[in-house]
């Protein structure tokens, strides 16, 4: 029997209860096209960008593009074992569970990651689902208005 096509890129895994669930994976990109030690950025329709590093191992994890700490933009870090530095103020964030390294405590989203034939997908639900309300940091003085010219 054959397998439908709506199906062919589905693969039984575990959500985050343990549970088999069925997902859809989609297609992101070859892990060559992540630089060692490196990182590419996904866009979402909602919700921040999701940061997809790449190890000296040619392991491949994703995480929420934002820092546990204040949203730094964990995807222009820097890559070091399985762990990357916040560009913002250099929190150590496990690149595993997206959990700060102690004394430093929070957890950013994590995203499950599937490596097939060099090629990195994320799940479709997870991208469509997890930490959509949330949003880039606005830098600068917040409630000001800029005056106008
Ligand atoms: S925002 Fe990442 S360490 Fe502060």
């Amino acid at each position: 029997m054959s397998t439908p096509a709506s199906l062919k890129n589905s693969l039984l895994h575990k959500n985050f209860q343990g549970k088999a669930t069925m997902s859809e994976w989609k297609r992101i990109c070859q892990v060559d096209d992540i630089p060692v030690l490196g990182s590419r950025r996904v866009s979402r329709p909602q919700g921040m960008d999701v940061a997809v590093f790449r190890t000296d191992q040619d392991d491949v994890f994703a995480l929420l593009d934002s820092c546990p700490h204040k949203g730094g933009p964990l995807s222009q870090g820097i890559v070091f074992g399985t762990s990357v530095a916040c560009p913002q103020h250099n929190w150590t964030i496990n690149l595993a569970n997206g959990c700060a390294k102690a004394p430093d405590e929070g957890c950013t989203q994590k995203f499950s990651v599937h490596v097939e034939g060099g090629v990195v997908h994320l799940d479709a639900t997870e991208l469509a689902t997890l930490a959509t309300d949330l949003t880039r940091p606005v830098a600068g003085p917040v409630g000001k208005k800029l005056a106008s010219a």
